[in-house]
């Protein structure tokens, strides 16, 4: 059974964030520990419906007891069109967070916000940038923050590399170039801010933490075609201020397991950071959907085994 941590602080969006409790309950009187079904940068507006179709099915026959999506599920309003198609479907909780596709159309926190709603109206989805973590039994959780490539590492003065964000997210385009990498470089900061709220809340007795984000928050686990990123396109593939998030807890707290999940890149690749903080990076190709990994937690963790279930 999933279960929230009553304990942690409520985050910083600017909509107020979720209350009361989440729930599931494991098919068959099933005592075992719960599974969850991993997918990152579906991008279902590049996918036919029969191949919707297909995954849905795969994705059922897994069983999972929840799915956990980090992001770039599609853009502009095909975002809640598609949180509501995931929901009718899987009659399981959807831990998400969003990537910076599904801002596009709109504003950052106008983007939020319309999640934010959606999430109180619809029982089974759960913005996990908007959550305090989630209780997957007594000594794990699962918690998350959207991310953001944010300026912070690699050479953004001299980058060569201009996003459709910049076009497409009302924060870029509305304002002149020269304001961008303060912005970038905030929104790492806040989503660092917010994750470490919820990191240093949990308690003693959580050994295992499942992390979902959608930017890779260290150079070493930003893959592309099997090497890490370089300089021109770590500005925009490293959120520094989750990763400073992360490595400064992992370190306060070395006998807790930090277990990362992420996408942006859609190559995928796994990174040690320290004994206790692995990153999984998982990938993802246009027009196909994947199932990345079915997550099983046992004694010693976490365990991420890598799935590649194209449905096409
Ligand atoms: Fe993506
Ligand atoms: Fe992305």
């Amino acid at each position: 059974m999933l279960r929230r941590i009553e304990s942690a602080e409520p985050t910083k969006t600017d909509a107020s964030t979720e209350t009361g409790t989440t729930a599931i309950e494991k098919r068959g009187g099933d005592t075992s520990r719960p599974k969850l079904a991993w997918i990152t940068d579906p991008h279902f507006d590049h996918a036919k419906l029969e191949t919707w179709r297909l995954w849905a099915d795969e994705l059922i026959a897994y069983s999972p007891d929840a799915l956990v999506v980090t992001g770039d599920l599609s853009e502009g309003d095909d975002v809640a069109y598609q949180l509501r198609c995931m929901a009718d479907t899987f009659d399981r909780p959807i831990y998400f967070v969003l990537g910076n596709h599904d801002f596009y159309g709109k504003s950052i926190n106008e983007t939020r916000r319309q999640i934010i709603d959606l999430t109180r109206e619809v029982e089974h989805l759960h913005y996990l940038t908007d959550s305090a973590p989630i209780s997957i039994a007594d000594d794990a959780v699962l918690l998350g923050d959207d991310g953001w490539g944010d300026a912070t590492v690699g050479d953004y003065a001299n980058t060569t590399v201009r996003l459709h964000d910049f076009e497409l997210i009302n924060d870029f385009r509305d304002s002149p170039s020269e304001t961008w990498q303060a912005t970038l470089q905030r929104e790492g900061r806040d989503s660092g801010d917010r994750l470490s709220i919820k990191l240093q809340s949990l308690p003693t007795t959580i050994k295992h933490a499942l992390i979902a984000t959608h930017v890779p928050p260290f150079r070493e686990s930003c893959w592309y075609e099997g090497r890490t990123t370089d300089e021109n396109w770590a500005p925009f593939f490293v959120c520094g201020g989750v990763g400073a998030a992360l490595r400064k807890a992992a370190q306060a707290n070395p006998h807790r397991m930090y277990t990362v999940l992420c996408g942006h890149t859609h190559h995928d690749g796994d990174a040690e950071i320290l004994p206790n903080l692995i990153v999984h990076t998982g990938y993802s190709r246009y027009g196909t959907l994947d199932i990345e990994s079915i997550i099983e937690l046992t004694d010693d963790g976490f365990h991420v085994p890598r799935t590649f279930a194209s449905s096409t």
